[in-house]
């Protein structure tokens, strides 16, 4: 185990900002990380569990212990009739992964193609696109307890999963490092085209058959459309949750503003597009200090470069506080401020 000080984390985040760990180490194992915990001389200092840093806005050095997850590894562990359980470990980048899948012709991840960050952050907030959430495959995962340095199993129910949410950003927040996660992987594929982008893309690229090679690549082209590189414009993907308003409200609302985009979520509740709210306040496409509102799609924020995470930071909270003026609705961000 290596440990360095003063590590410049601009490589480790998409919004690519100026940051440094006091201390910085790579976790490569689980023995790597129980030998981590063992080190008295670290146990008292703060310490920051780091992915692929693609949710992640730095507004300060940190005065601690930054823990890069870079544990590797993608393995079927068990066959069934008709699925693959297959292990990955959490340090694999995301869409390395959906690669791998498809070419494997494991079906089920093909709809989150595309999505930066690692494996391991998929299921802490249980990541979504396209009609499809990480949830919806998930079998289990395991996580090292800091307190006690041993593997534990988390199973579906136990790891809670909502929008955007799971027990890891909650109750469980920092309590554990992910190691491992188990998907349950189709053999025949559940195709799921029920976003209406997606059709429009397959017969764009005149796609008669459609497989999840062809959904995979319709995903793609649709977000490379829409959302900044992050690789040539600093961004963390969706910067605010799409809000979940009560019917009555979001009724209210339509009233007065009849091209609302809404989703229902149950009979009393509806999700509204934060990046409609966003644009129609006005923000899509605005810059300040070398940030600003992405000029396609006004849920992501983009660093120009140079910006500092601060400004980004009061740029989100100017947002804030106008979509509340002109919507009365609070946005909550998606994004882990440090
Ligand atoms: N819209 C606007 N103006 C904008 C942006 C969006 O009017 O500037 C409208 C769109 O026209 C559309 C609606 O808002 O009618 C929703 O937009 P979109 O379909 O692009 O999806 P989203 O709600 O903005 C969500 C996820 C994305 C995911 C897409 C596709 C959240 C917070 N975001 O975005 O996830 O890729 O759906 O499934 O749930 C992420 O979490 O980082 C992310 C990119």
């Amino acid at each position: 185990m290596k440990i360095q000080k003063n590590v410049s984390l601009q490589p480790y985040n998409s919004f690519g900002l100026e940051a440094t760990a006091r201390y910085f180490v790579s976790l490569d194992s689980v023995a790597t990380i129980q030998e981590l915990l063992e080190t008295k001389s670290y146990a008292a200092v703060p310490r920051i569990i780091l992915g692929g840093g693609s949710n992640i806005l730095l507004t300060k050095n940190i005065d601690g212990i930054v823990l890069k997850n870079d544990l590797k590894g993608i393995d079927v562990v068990e066959e069934l009739a008709d699925h693959w359980l297959v292990k990955a470990g959490a340090g694999e980048n995301w869409h390395a992964f959906v690669l791998h899948a498809l070419n494997k012709g494991w079906a089920g991840v093909e709809n989150l193609s595309l999505i930066p960050g690692s494996v391991g952050a998929g299921p802490m907030q249980n990541i979504g696109a396209y009609g499809v959430e990480l949830k919806d495959v998930f079998h289990s995962l395991e996580g090292v307890n800091l307190q006690t340095g041993e593997v534990e199993v988390f199973d579906k129910a136990a790891c809670r999963f909502g929008y955007r949410e799971s027990v890891f950003k909650r109750g469980l927040k920092d309590r554990y490092i992910i190691t491992a996660v188990t998907l349950k992987l189709n053999k025949k594929p559940d195709l799921n085209t029920s976003y209406g982008a997606i059709e429009a893309e397959l017969e764009r690229l005149k796609i008669d058959k459609t497989s999840i090679k062809a959904i995979s690549q319709a995903v793609i082209n649709i977000r490379q459309r829409k959302l900044p590189d992050p690789a040539k414009i600093g961004n963390s993907g969706s910067f605010f949750k799409n809000p979940v308003v009560a019917r009555s409200q979001f009724e209210e609302l339509r009233s007065r503003f009849p091209d609302m985009v809404a989703y229902p979520v149950s009979e009393t509740e509806v999700k509204l597009a934060a990046g409609w709210l966003i644009d129609r306040a006005g923000w899509k496409g605005r810059t300040f200090d070398h940030c600003g509102v992405h000029k396609k799609q006004a849920l992501v924020l983009v660093n120009y470069g140079g910006a500092k995470g601060q400004h980004i930071y009061d740029l989100s909270e100017k947002i804030l506080i106008s979509v509340q003026e002109k919507f009365g609705v609070l946005l909550e961000r998606e994004v882990n401020v440090l």
